[in-house]
């Protein structure tokens, strides 16, 4: 159901890059809702993904740019309002990369010119928006920039490796910024927390159907799918959160403010009686 919440409003989208990325979800949602919006991905993700389809179906175009490129995010900005005839009152950076998960290099052994890449992608990416959009005055007075993350920025999580780290600063950036902006034309700036997601970044975490399991049973609300992040994230664009600023926003189930459940306990229960009986013959033949 569509609340026309964001009617008339103009949005700028990185990172769909399928119909399983949360991007997609939030792209789809924010056009239902009555906004304009221009995508944008990478040259190579534009041709390997599916992003054509989403601006065929949203009525609009897509604008290739790295992220990491601050010409090209120049090029991006320019032609992207220029397409919505206006500047931008919302901007989502959904954008996640390790190539130091894609190696496999653990975190006790990192590859450094690939940590600069990782937090270059993940994060400084998300400055360089902030930094070009401000410079070119691109976002109207009131405007609201999101950017995704993971709890892996406060909590360490097994095989997140150097995107706890990209996180962190990613959180720490909207902060920094957010004040900012703020200050000056109240444009507010805060990161969505969002459950593990079965997306093409996120399947590239060690272990994430294990993960994903167990976050499900952790939350008491269950995970939060890619939809019902999109909800969350179309308030976040709207007028009903002008006051919202500088914030890291959990959208989780319940997850970051859980020690242990029932339904996790139960499963680990479950686990130590399996080594009990494979390490205690004398209880296997009790059973
Ligand atoms: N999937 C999860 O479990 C999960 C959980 C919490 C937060 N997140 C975050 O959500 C965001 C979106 O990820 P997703 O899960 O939808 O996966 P996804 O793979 O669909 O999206 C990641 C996007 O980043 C883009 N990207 C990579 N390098 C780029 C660059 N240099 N310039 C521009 N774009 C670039 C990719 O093309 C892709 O579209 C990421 O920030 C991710 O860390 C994901």
């Amino acid at each position: 159901m569509a609340y026309n919440l964001l009617k008339g409003k103009r949005g700028l989208i990185f990172g769909a890059l399928n119909d399983k990325s949360i991007a997609w979800k939030i792209a789809e949602k924010v056009c239902e809702e009555g906004a304009n919006i221009v995508l944008t991905n990478t040259p190579v993700s534009i041709r390997m993904g599916e992003i054509d389809r989403l601006a065929e179906k949203c009525g609009t175009i897509v604008i290739p740019a790295d992220a990491t490129d601050v010409e090209e995010l120049e090029n991006l900005v320019e032609k992207g309002r220029a397409h919505l005839n206006g500047n931008f009152d919302f901007v989502l950076h959904s954008i996640g990369m390790s190539p130091n998960v894609r190696k496999g290099r653990t975190y006790d052994d990192l590859d450094y010119g690939l940590l600069s890449k990782t937090l270059d992608i993940s994060a400084i990416s998300f400055h360089k928006i902030l930094q070009i959009c401000r410079k070119l005055d691109a976002i109207n007075r009131w405007g609201s920039v999101v950017a995704l993350s993971y709890v892996a920025a406060q909590r360490t999580l097994y095989g997140y490796n150097d995107m706890a780290d990209a996180k962190a600063l990613l959180e720490s950036i909207a902060r920094s910024f957010g004040y900012i902006y703020g200050r000056e034309k109240n444009i507010r700036i805060n990161t969505v927390s969002q459950s593990p997601t079965m997306t093409t970044a996120g399947s590239g975490i060690m272990g994430f159907d294990n993960l994903m399991d167990f976050t499900d049973r952790m939350s008491p609300l269950g995970n939060a799918t890619a939809e019902e992040c999109a909800d969350y994230v179309i308030t976040l664009f709207s007028d009903l959160t002008r006051k919202i600023t500088m914030q890291n926003l959990y959208h989780d189930g319940g997850y970051s403010s859980m020690g242990m459940s029932f339904r996790a306990m139960k499963i680990y229960n479950e686990g130590l009686e399996y080594r009990d009986v494979k390490n205690d013959k004398s209880k296997v033949e009790k059973q």
